[in-house]
């Protein structure tokens, strides 16, 4: 299963990396507050799980300075390649890659001051596991803050064409407790996860984050190139239903576009805990 999530985001990864300016600024104000969350300041050392092309990696690189130090993780090693392009394009000589899966993480014990994830953990298959070896990868005292997507209503831009995408693929939606962009954004389940992994003093924070292109047809682009739950989807469909499915999801775009562009409500949770001292 792992091998098969791999492969989904080996394949979205160029699109993401591509996507990653305009991802950073959709998320800005949710990765600040993250961040802030995490207690990521001068000089600590801060893990960034499932960070993608990594522009809240070198934000966090930037807070941290050449005191402190970031080590980015993903599942997929192309990710990690753009990671380490953007940070020498950045000027930024404090930020090192490490491949694998987060469940199975294996970092020194007690070896980071902040752990921080942005739109990863929902996704994961096993997320009490990563949060078991994120609490063991952290100091007592250290703090873990992770961003994911609300609920469908308030996400509809990317609810509805998930919902079409399931339907053409003759697929159902993850049942509760399986991984899927919705899956840890109910009031109150990702604040159980993390005190059932062991975090005490959680904290959380809705954030509005909506979503502005400059065309319905810019949004689509976004969807196809770099969401990567999204075109696994469909990849395993014929052409014909792929070319079927993704027109629906166009139509359904256009619903959220003005004389000014393309602007979708969205929203976001940010949830952090500590790792008792
Ligand atoms: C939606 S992207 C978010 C990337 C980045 N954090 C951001 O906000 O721009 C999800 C990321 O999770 C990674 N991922 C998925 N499952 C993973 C796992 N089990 N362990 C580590 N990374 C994983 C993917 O490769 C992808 O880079």
């Amino acid at each position: 299963m792992q091998a098969e999530i791999r492969k989904q985001w080996e394949g979205a990864a160029p699109g993401w990396a591509q996507w990653e300016a305009a991802i950073a600024t959709w998320m800005e104000p949710a990765t600040e507050i993250m961040l802030s969350m995490a207690s990521v300041t001068t000089g600590a050392r801060v893990l960034d799980l499932a960070c993608g092309a990594g522009s809240q990696t070198l934000r966090a690189a930037q807070l941290v300075g050449a005191q402190g130090h970031v080590v980015a993780s993903d599942i997929a090693e192309t990710m990690l390649h753009h990671v380490r392009e953007n940070a020498r394009a950045a000027g930024l000589a404090n930020v090192t890659t490490l491949a694998g899966a987060a469940e199975d993480l294996e970092v020194a014990p007690e070896s980071f001051d902040a752990v921080i994830c942005r739109l990863g953990l929902m996704l994961f298959i096993a997320p009490a596991q990563a949060l078991a070896a994120v609490r063991r990868a952290l100091r007592p005292g250290g703090k873990v803050a992770v961003v994911v997507f609300t609920t469908p209503a308030a996400n509809r831009f990317m609810a509805e064409p998930m919902q079409i995408l399931l339907r053409h693929a003759g697929r159902t939606p993850p049942a509760p407790g399986q991984p899927g962009i919705f899956a840890l954004g109910m009031s109150g389940v990702l604040e159980r996860l993390l005190l059932d992994s062991g975090f005490v003093t959680i904290e959380q924070r809705t954030v509005a984050v909506p979503l502005r292109l400059p065309s319905a047809g810019r949004a689509l682009a976004m969807m196809q190139d770099a969401f990567g739950a999204y075109r696994a989807v469909v990849s395993d469909c014929p052409e014909a239903v792929r070319m079927a499915a993704w027109a629906e999801v166009a139509e359904t775009l256009k619903s959220f576009e003005a004389a000014t562009g393309f602007i979708a409500p969205a929203e976001v949770l940010v949830v952090a805990g500590v790792k008792r001292a």
